[in-house]
């Protein structure tokens, strides 16, 4: 039975100019390559300029997978913005976006709050919203700038994020319906409230009227992720009837490469199908799938017809998966 689907037609990523290698965060902190590289895979990260804000990293981004995409920015009825780090308190980052792109007037346009899942959460939010034919077209973004809401003081955790961008356009065709079509095969989002103080920004407008600093219970948050991505990425394909091993790549949320190593293994993908960018990326939060997958598009490792799981965990709890045929 034919069916509406989304493809990704357009992608885009951008990290801002400014790298922090791990010796230069043992200047920082009490801290060493070793002990980062080790026990997270992490190498470097990005850091926004001052005055770079999130909606400057998702600009480019969005800019870029416009012109992948090859269409104008009047062509999108539809943004949605995963992040946690938004400009402004409000509104969201999605109505500048919109404005700075010179979309249509009127387009819905929103951010998303699910941390590291927000780009999971996003793209199932717009894909519902192409198969209920309430949009055709729409330009999804994962965007951070986490250096903001980092304790620079906190070895725990400011070793760990980095800043950056990354963006797809969905547009919607009538699909065949079955798992050779093109585009969002299968998509599933979950969350626990009950594991909240384990990883969230201490302080907000309603508690403390200021920003915060990420707090993370490194080690319960460790304990959960492997279980919670790779139920998500199982899920997703036993909702559209193939096995994880059928796939091509698996792409998870780029936190620590322990963990990425464990969903692998658990799913019993061999390391070659497992993307890892964590190197130079660092946890860019939302932003770390578009923006590895952007990269892997633009150098020609992921190609057109390739089947790709993307799978992320985060604050909340959240997390998620998305089955998706280039
Ligand atoms: O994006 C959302 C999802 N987030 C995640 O998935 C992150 C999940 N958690 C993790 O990735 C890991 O728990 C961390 C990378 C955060 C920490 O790794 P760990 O192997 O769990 O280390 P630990 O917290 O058990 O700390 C081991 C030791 C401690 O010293 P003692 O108490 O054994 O003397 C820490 O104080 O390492 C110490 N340590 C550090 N040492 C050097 C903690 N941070 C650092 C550091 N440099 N940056």
């Amino acid at each position: 039975m034919t069916c509406i689907r989304s493809e990704i037609i357009g992608h885009g990523h951008y990290q801002p100019a400014k790298v922090l290698t791990n010796n230069d965060m043992a200047k920082i902190v009490e801290t060493s390559d070793e002990w980062i590289t080790e026990r997270t895979g992490i190498k470097s990260r990005h850091i926004a300029a001052e005055g770079e804000l999130t909606s400057d990293l998702a600009m480019h981004a969005a800019e870029m997978a416009l012109k992948t995409a090859g269409i104008s920015a009047e062509e999108l009825d539809l943004i949605v913005v995963g992040t946690v780090t938004p400009d402004n308190t409000f509104p969201a980052v999605a109505t500048k976006i919109a404005a700075k792109l010179g979309c249509r007037h009127g387009i819905p346009a929103f951010d998303l709050s699910a941390a590291c899942s927000g780009f999971v959460y996003s793209l199932t939010m717009a894909d519902n919203m192409l198969r209920l034919g309430q949009a055709k077209t729409a330009l999804v973004i994962g965007a951070e700038t986490l250096s903001r809401v980092t304790d620079w003081t906190d070895r725990n955790t400011c070793v760990l994020f980095g800043d950056g961008a990354g963006a797809v356009v969905i547009r919607a065709y009538e699909g065949k319906g079955d798992t050779t079509d093109r585009g969002v095969l299968s998509t599933k989002i979950f969350s626990d409230g009950a594991q909240y103080d384990n990883l969230y920004c201490k302080g907000g407008v309603s508690s403390t009227q200021t920003a915060g600093f990420t707090f993370m219970n490194g080690k319960e948050v460790f304990k959960s992720a492997i279980g919670c991505l790779t139920q998500a990425a199982e899920t997703v394909a036993e909702q559209a009837g193939i096995k994880v091993t059928d796939i091509d790549w698996l792409l998870p949320h780029q936190a620590n490469i322990r963990i990425i190593e464990g969903v692998g293994k658990k799913l019993e993908l061999p390391e070659s199908k497992v993307i890892v960018t964590i190197d130079h990326q660092a946890n860019t939060s939302a932003a770390s799938i578009p923006l590895a997958l952007s990269e892997c598009l633009e150098s020609g490792k992921i190609k057109k017809g390739d089947l790709i799981i993307f799978n992320s965990m985060g604050a909340g709890f959240t997390w998620g998966g998305a089955l998706v045929r280039i």
